[in-house]
């Protein structure tokens, strides 16, 4: 697993590469094999492997959560020797000023032993999928009234994709005895997310899980995915959601639209100091002839 000191140890071997610190995982060696079997295993199997970021110039750039201090477009870490056969996740962190705005941006990688990993992380790239991270919960009220309108029952498998301190997921549970899962690309927000499931003792029904929620391998078991996205994410989500949901499955959507969908129904309603917008779409048999009327009509 992850295990940010290795990377350290990275530096020592003096690779002469521009690196500064970072979090890349390692590999524990078995204690019970003899030291020379152990040695020639790892000869075989493990080498290091490299990793090479471009990015804006003048990004700050966090792997798994650990700050690194390399500077400029392009940076390089290495690793030490890590298990060729092992595929590694890593979560990477950058702000950059857009606009005089800072903005923040987070992707999750794989990443393998033995080779060099190219991730472009530039403004418009088309090879690495990442998210913009805006951190803004759902007001209780508007969360309460999604779940309404989505008709969640005790039956049902919710799925909140960027689930922030998992409030939805929670309530769902709590409120409706709904299962539930909860995604979120941010450490720190699962971390939340799980001592809110705790506090709230809904451990049985539900599980909080760091990720990429564009890439869910078990997203058809969702009956509801509730939603409080940017436009960037919901236009990627829409031909997900399309391929995995079964028919009857329901849709909320907090604020923001999924491009190129009609809705079931629209709701305008109060919570906390302003007036939100929630959107329901379902997953019906004619999905498809409701996409092509829409078309026709234009
Ligand atoms: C506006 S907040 C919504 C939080 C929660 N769903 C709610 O309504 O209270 C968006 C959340 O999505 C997360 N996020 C953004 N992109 C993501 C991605 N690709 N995968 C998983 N989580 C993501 C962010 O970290 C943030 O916590």
């Amino acid at each position: 697993m992850i295990h940010p000191s290795k990377f350290a140890l990275a530096l020592l071997l003096g690779l002469g590469l521009s690196v500064g610190s970072g979090a890349l995982a390692g590999q524990k060696d078995s204690d019970k094999e003899p030291a020379k079997d152990k040695k020639e295993k790892k000869a075989k199997k493990t080498a290091t492997g490299t990793l090479k970021v471009l990015l804006p110039a003048e990004s700050t750039l966090f792997i798994d959560e650990s700050p690194t201090r390399s500077v400029g477009p392009e940076r390089k870490f290495v690793t030490p020797p890590l298990s060729t056969s092992k595929t590694y996740y890593y979560t990477l962190k950058w702000t950059y000023p857009d606009r005089g705005r800072p903005v923040t941006r987070m992707a999750v990688i794989e990443f393998h032993a033995g080779q060099e990993t190219l991730i472009d992380l530039r403004p418009g790239s088309k090879t690495t999928l990442s998210s913009q991270i805006i951190y803004v919960p759902t007001d209780q009220d508007i969360v309460e009234k999604m779940l309404e309108m989505a008709k969640v029952t005790a039956k049902d498998v919710v799925y909140d994709l960027g689930c922030g301190d998992g409030r939805i997921v929670v309530t769902a549970a709590k409120k409706f005895g709904a299962r539930g899962v909860g995604i979120d690309i941010d450490p720190e927000r699962v971390r939340e997310s799980r001592a809110n499931v705790k506090k709230q003792k809904v451990e049985k029904l539900v599980e909080i899980r760091q990720g990429d929620a564009l890439k869910v391998a078990d997203l058809s078991r969702a009956t509801v995915v509730t939603l409080y996205m940017l436009p960037e994410f919901q236009k990627q989500l829409v031909p997900i959601l399309k391929r995995e949901l079964k028919p009857g499955s329901r849709i909320a959507s907090h604020d923001y639209i999924l491009p190129g969908w009609k809705e079931e129904q629209v709701i305008n309603a109060q919570g906390g100091y302003r007036q939100h917008t929630l959107y329901i779409y379902l997953i019906g048999d004619n999905q498809e002839k409701k996409e092509k009327e829409k078309k026709e009509k234009k």
